[in-house]
């Protein structure tokens, strides 16, 4: 079931401001604010929504709120856009009423997001289908480009809509959309060509200079720079949060949706690069000789550019700029511009250029949106257009008067519908039509828009009239002719009244609009209304070669020259405001109201004297003043009898009869004053909101009272279902007790039986048993006796063989042991004498024999040098064990020796003296012991070479080898032959085989070598001998041990005496000639590889440096 809601429910303040009590201006913000603080920027007044700017957004315009919003009576929920645009929506489908929906209020206050808000519902609300969403995103998307070129960043508002724009959008019987008329009005042109600090111009040119591509920016000839550019305003020129090259796609974009063809935005990109071009052109005065001054074009490059873009001949444009053509009925006169006209006469043109192509725009998307049938259509009207403007700290001039003077129209037919529709309700209520007071604004819009005397009439009639016109002799003609009205004031009416006012300035006069006094100044105002553009200049645009400007200017057409002076914009804007309050006439209005919070566009700000300001020029408070002047309050009898029937017992909680009786009973119940309120044919009507309240706080009572009685009634129900429950639960409980009692008892009774009838039988069955088991037992009394006989006898019989068995044995053993004492008796004589030595004997034969004979296959290798013999088997053979390997060697040796030849022998028998000069001391032994001694190393004998000092030695040679002969002055050697004979050694030239020194045997002392393994050793010979003269021989040689060796043997043998001493040691005296030098041996460093180094150190001292050998 669907829950019936009021917008009474959980109010926050007042949600309809008619309901105010008591109503003040006070009361009135202070309900605002309490909404705008607790987030409800909605509150009604009656069916008027005013609408306060978040300037946040706010999750309530989610497609859920369309959806709870949707088919809702508009009283039903908390105020809300969407509660505004339903209604429309749902009685222009269901009950074929047109439409008009009227936004109004300040710059900045949110009208053209809120006219968004309404078309953006009725697009989610209405029907679906290809077609129709075709439709849909067209109209939608006529929004950017029209905001694109008609808004602007002001200081109120960064992108403030600066025309107003009305727009009917045309429904089926179905309600589905078919298409739409956009009607724009006065759109402000001056910011073309000027715009106040800290604004900028409109929005296209940002857009176009930084989202278009280079190429197109050359093809236009423009520069991205927008400081090129004078109609440009700087300071502002970027906006925080606007991106403009990203709008530039987007409203590229929204043309293609519409229908914009490819050549049509580029034309119109021409134009606007054109107006801009304009703004740089520059002039220059030049004098005549008339004295007069001319203007002149400073640079014509700009010119020239902007005449290529427009197709325009340069010189044609060159002179529209230079001349002015004045044409009455005959002749035509051409005057000159000065530069302050001339320059007038290029804003102008730019100025007009640019609303023109706005006008065409618009003129060109209602072309694409159009209805396409012909089929009579439902028209939804939105008007978004400025609030009643007035500026505290700027001048008020031409533009606000004219947005005023709409605003006053607007107010004029919110009062007539207003008035008009109340008095319909009554009629068709049939209720009294009672006299309402309210103010009129008619006599202000008459002020105003008079035909003969109105304040647009009389500039018309100035700005026509012959002779000098200027703004004061516009303010003398209303001094004139106004001075009377009680709206209008000015310096001099006051005076004519003896009244000084110094508030009003002497150019200035002042209006009392419904929504108070607004100065306005006159300066401006003959100008702005004859809007004038030289026709030189339309001419010049005719010309041109670019269809668009053609289009745009008409009048330039010489076939159609036309003397009238064109419309002013006075009279053209008092005709489009008659035209559209005809159209808004025809249509029922529903009205939204936009307040700004604040002027910092900030969040949460609610700053009073300003809301103040706009409640006062947008007439709320005259709003809710008619609202109220007659009832202030209505219902449908239902839902009024569905809510308050709980007042009334007779209606409470149901009423049989027509809910009208009901309701009249209802209210006959309650103590209200029948005069506060009457009963319509379908409504009841409250005069004051207090009976309401009155209403309202009774219900709550009543609900309150209500809750108490419902609880009471569940809590009573409550009671006794549990009462009931537990009485069903003991009767089944006492049910289920008895059954079980009885049960026990029967089981009784039935196992007492069993156990009678179990004893009975048991005694049967016992008795039997006992006969049974008598029977028995005499049966095995009688098996047991036969068993015993049997046993006994078998006893008996086993008895006598056992005693048979044991004899026999007896027998057998006594005749063994006598056999064996006889035995013995004769043998003992046998044994016993030298049995023990002989086994003894035999046994160690036994073993030797077995270890001799395992000798045999154990015996170590024949080599001298094989250490190894088997091991001991018995200890007892300790002392042969170490005897035989002994004689074994010794014999082994003996073989080995005679094997040896005579030469052999003599070999080894050298070797071993070797071993007896030179073991262990001296180093270089030990490496000579694998040198065979081959003693003729020169093959002396045979080499023909050596022949003739072979023939010298007369000898047999034991041993010749190259030695060295060292220097006794440096230690350098030199090489000799060194032969060794039986009787001498000989020293000869290497080279001629010459003998250089022979000395004999006996005449050596002694030979003196080092303990190291050099190969040095000296001869020293004996004192006094022959050979001595010359000295001892220090000779080197690498068979060292050879020749020491056989030297040591031939000396023994020669000499037949002593032998030849060998001195080791490392250092040891030499006799040189007359003085005897030391040569000592020292462990050197490894210098020069391993050679042996000698060196001479001084007079008596021979340093030898062996390496040292590892
Ligand atoms: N309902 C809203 N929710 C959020 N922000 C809003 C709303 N209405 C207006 N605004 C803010 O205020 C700015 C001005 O609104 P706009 O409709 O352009 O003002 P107006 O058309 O009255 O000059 C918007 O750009 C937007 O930032
Ligand atoms: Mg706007």
């Amino acid at each position: 079931m669907e829950v019936k809601t009021s917008l009474l429910d959980n109010m926050i303040g007042v949600g309809d401001m008619v309901l105010l009590e008591p109503l003040s201006e006070d009361s009135f913000i202070e309900n605002l604010r309490k909404r705008f603080d607790h987030n409800e920027i909605y509150t009604y007044i009656g069916s008027v929504v005013i609408s306060m700017n978040p300037y946040r957004s706010l999750p309530i315009f989610t497609p859920e709120k369309v959806e709870e919003y949707r088919n809702r009576n508009f009283y039903e929920l908390s105020p809300h856009i969407y509660a505004l645009a339903d209604e429309a929506y749902r009685s222009l489908r269901d009950q074929d009423k047109d439409q008009c929906i009227l936004i109004t209020g300040e710059s900045g206050a949110g009208k053209t997001e809120a006219s968004k808000l309404v078309m953006s519902y009725v697009a989610a609300v209405c029907g679906k289908g290809q077609e129709v969403n075709k439709v849909k995103e067209q109209l939608l998307q006529s929004n950017p480009v029209l905001e694109a070129f008609g808004n602007a960043k002001t200081v109120r508002n960064d992108n403030s809509s600066r025309f107003g724009k009305y727009m009917d959008i045309e429904f089926d019987f179905k309600g589905d959309p078919l298409g739409g008329v956009i009607s724009n009005y006065l759109l402000e042109k001056s910011r073309v060509v000027k715009q106040p600090r800290g604004e900028r111009n409109f929005h296209i040119f940002y857009q176009l200079l930084s989202g278009a591509s280079d190429d197109t920016l050359k093809k236009l000839k423009l520069d991205r720079d927008y400081s090129k550019y004078n109609y440009l305003s700087l300071d502002s020129a970027v906006v925080n949060g606007l991106d403009d090259a990203a709008n530039f796609r987007t409203v590229k974009n929204a043309m293609q949706i519409v229908g914009f063809m490819e050549d049509e935005v580029q034309s119109v990109l021409e134009l606007v690069a054109a107006v801009l071009k304009l703004g740089d052109i520059e002039f220059k005065p030049e004098s005549r000789c008339n004295g007069s001054d001319e203007s002149r074009i400073k640079d014509k490059n700009d010119l020239k550019e902007m005449c290529e873009l427009l197709g325009i001949e340069q010189s044609v444009l060159e002179r529209a700029f230079s001349y002015r053509t004045v044409e009455a009925r005959l002749e035509k006169v051409s005057t000159t511009l000065n530069v302050a006209q001339a320059y007038y006469a290029r804003d102008a043109l730019a100025k007009n250029l640019y609303s023109r192509l706005f006008s065409w725009l618009v003129t060109r998307i209602n072309e694409s949106i159009k209805a396409q049938t012909k089929a009579r259509h439902k028209v939804m009207g939105v008007l978004d257009i400025y609030g009643f403007e007035i500026f505290e700290d700027r001048d008020n001039s031409f533009e606000q008067f004219i947005i005023n003077y709409c605003n006053e129209k607007l107010q004029q037919i919110f009062i007539e519908l207003t008035l008009r529709e109340e008095q319909e309700e009554y009629v068709r209520e049939g209720i009294e039509w009672t006299n309402i007071e309210y103010f009129n604004n008619a006599i202000i819009c008459d002020l105003i828009e008079n035909h003969q005397n109105g304040i647009l009439a009389m500039l018309d009639e100035e700005c026509l009239r012959p002779g000098t016109v200027t703004d004061e002799t516009f303010l003398d003609k209303l001094n004139t002719i106004c001075a009377e009205h009680q709206h209008f004031e000015s310096r001099l009416s006051k005076n004519s009244k003896f009244l000084t006012d110094h508030s009003l300035p002497h150019n200035c006069f002042r209006i009392q609009h419904y929504a108070g006094k607004v100065l306005y100044r006159v300066e401006g105002f003959v100008d702005k209304n004859n809007d004038l553009l030289y026709r030189d200049l339309s001419q010049a645009m005719y010309k041109a070669n670019h269809s668009l400007i053609k289009q745009l200017f008409p009048e330039g057409n010489p076939g159609k020259v036309n003397l009238k002076r064109p419309p002013t914009a006075g009279f053209q804007f008092r005709a489009s405001v008659g035209t559209l309050m005809k159209n808004l006439q025809t249509k029922n209005p529903n009205y939204i109201r936009c307040i700004k919070p604040n002027d910092k566009k900030a969040s949460h700000i609610f700053t009073d004297s300003l809301v103040c300001h706009q409640v006062r020029y947008l007439g709320l408070m005259e709003n809710v003043r008619v609202r109220r002047a007659g009832y202030a309050f209505r219902q449908a009898y239902e839902p009024c009898l569905e809510r308050y029937k709980m007042l009334c017992k007779r209606t409470w909680p149901h009423w049989r009869g027509p809910a009208r009786e009901g309701v009249e009973v209802l209210m006959a119940d309650l103590p209200v004053p029948a005069e506060e309120f009457s009963f319509g044919r379908s409504k009841i009507f409250i005069r004051n909101p207090r009976t309401l309240f009155f209403l309202e706080e009774r219900r709550r009572q009543c609900l309150q009272d209500l809750a108490t009685l419902i609880q009471k009634i569940y809590r009573g129900w409550k009671c006794r279902s549990h009462f009931l429950l537990l009485k069903k639960s003991q009767i089944v409980v006492a049910a289920w007790y008895r059954r079980y009692a009885q049960e026990k008892k029967y089981q009784k009774i039935k196992s007492a039986t069993t156990v009678v009838q179990s004893y009975t039988r048991g005694w049967q069955a016992r008795k039997l048993l006992r006969e049974l088991k008598y029977q028995k037992r005499c049966e095995e009394a009688v098996t047991t006796i036969s068993a015993f006989w049997h046993g006994t006898q078998a006893r008996r019989e086993l008895r006598t063989l056992k005693e048979e068995a044991r004899r026999k044995h007896a027998v057998a053993v006594i005749w063994a042991y006598w056999q064996g004492l006889k035995v013995r008796r004769e043998y003992r004589k046998f044994f016993r004498a030298n049995a023990g030595k002989k086994i003894y004997d035999f046994t160690i034969q036994r073993i030797m024999q077995k270890y001799f004979l395992g000798l045999k296959s154990t015996m170590p290798s024949m080599s001298p040098i094989d250490k190894s013999w088997p091991a001991r088997p018995y200890r007892f053979l300790d002392g042969v064990h170490r005897e035989l390997p002994r004689i074994f060697h010794l014999w082994r040796c003996k073989k080995y020796r005679s094997q040896f030849t005579e030469e052999k022998k003599a070999v080894y028998e050298e070797k071993l003296e070797a071993s007896e000069i030179f073991k262990d001391k001296k180093a270089l032994y030990p490496s000579s012991v694998s040198q065979p001694f081959k003693g003729d190393y020169l093959e002396i004998s045979t080499n023909p070479k050596y022949q003739k000092l072979n023939s010298a030695v007369d000898e047999k040679v034991l041993l010749a080898d190259v030695v060295n002969k060292i220097n006794r002055a440096n230690g350098k050697g030199t090489a000799r032959i060194f032969l060794l004979t039986k009787k001498s050694v000989v020293l000869a030239d290497q080279k001629t085989g010459q003998v250089k020194a022979s000395v004999p045997l006996p005449d050596l002392a002694s030979v003196s070598v080092s303990t190291q393994s050099d190969g040095f050793f000296a001869l020293r010979l004996k004192e006094g001998s022959a050979s001595a003269v010359k000295g001892d021989f220090l000779l080197s040689s690498e068979h060292l041990i050879e020749i020491i060796t056989k030297l040591h043997r031939t000396g023994a043998t020669a000499a037949d005496s002593k032998q030849l001493n060998v001195d080791i040691s490392d250092e040891f005296l030499v006799q040189f000639k007359h003085d005897k030098v030391c040569v000592k041996f020292i462990q050197g460093a490894p210098k020069n590889g391993n050679s042996v180094s000698c060196k001479r150190k001084n007079n008596r001292l021979l340093e030898v440096s062996v390496p040292t050998t590892a």
